[in-house]
């Protein structure tokens, strides 16, 4: 069984999609969001809602269909949050309920890189030189890590933010990163949120999680997490 436990504290519920998840029909309300969609998007759907339905049971959320908002995010029940992430072979959901963490992002992504096109619209000028000093850093790390930046502070703000509004700053050595605003960047991080990167290798695919605490709030030390 993989074990993505290292990218969240241990109050955070962490599903992958079971084979079964990616075909398993949902609610009418919920399968009523990717009616007249193509295959794939209907797979995927299916695979992140069952996926988010089962850590939400976990967590003995109240049943309901979980829809979404204006920018695709979830609609998390009154009292929890939560991130999905789908790639073609992979899908992961994340719950929690809310308290110490006040936001959550996932994303997973194959090992493989991306086209050099899109690459270029992803990363800074220092996050393009500390890839050329570190040819061994996961292709997509980067990408990942801001897709799950986004995911975590988008239910916040309510408001995009492109790739090129931060910079990355990673610790290798402890799979975590951080991240410095960049001078493209109009949106505010208030100086008393400290958002938490982090990242793993698993199942062939990158995990990137990111989480949201503020000073003051210790995280729950009951595994090995940092
Ligand atoms: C929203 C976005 C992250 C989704 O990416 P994707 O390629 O579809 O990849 P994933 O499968 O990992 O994620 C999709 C899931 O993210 C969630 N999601 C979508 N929009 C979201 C948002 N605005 N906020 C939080 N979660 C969101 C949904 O659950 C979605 O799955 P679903 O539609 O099946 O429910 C992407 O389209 C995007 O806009 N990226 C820009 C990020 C960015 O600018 N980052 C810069 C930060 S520095």
């Amino acid at each position: 069984m993989m074990d993505l436990s290292s990218l969240f504290p241990p109050d955070v519920v962490i599903v992958k999609a079971s084979n079964e998840m990616w075909s398993t029909p949902l609610c009418k309300e919920e399968e009523l969001l990717i009616e007249g969609a193509v295959e794939k998007r209907q797979k995927e759907f299916r695979a992140g809602r069952n996926a988010a339905h089962a850590a939400l049971s976990q967590l003995n959320a109240p049943p309901g269909p979980l829809l979404r908002g204006e920018k695709r995010q979830p609609a998390w029940p009154a009292g929890f949050l939560g991130s999905i992430s789908h790639c073609r072979e992979r899908c992961v959901a994340v719950c929690t309920k809310k308290g110490e963490l006040l936001s959550l992002g996932i994303d997973v992504e194959p090992l493989s890189p991306l086209s050099k096109g899109i690459a270029r619209y992803i990363d800074t000028p220092e996050e393009i030189q500390f890839k050329l000093q570190h040819e061994t850093l996961p292709a997509r790390l980067i990408f990942s890590a801001k897709e799950s930046l986004y995911k975590c502070y988008y239910p916040l703000i309510g408001r995009y933010f492109g790739f090129q509004s931060v910079t990355l700053n990673f610790d290798l050595s402890r799979q975590r990163f951080q991240f410095t605003p960049t001078s493209a960047c109009k949106i505010h991080f208030p100086e008393n949120l400290i958002f938490h990167g982090r990242y793993q290798i698993a199942d062939h695919h990158l995990y990137t999680s990111c989480f949201l605490t503020q000073t003051g709030t210790p995280l729950p030390q009951a595994n090995s997490m940092g």
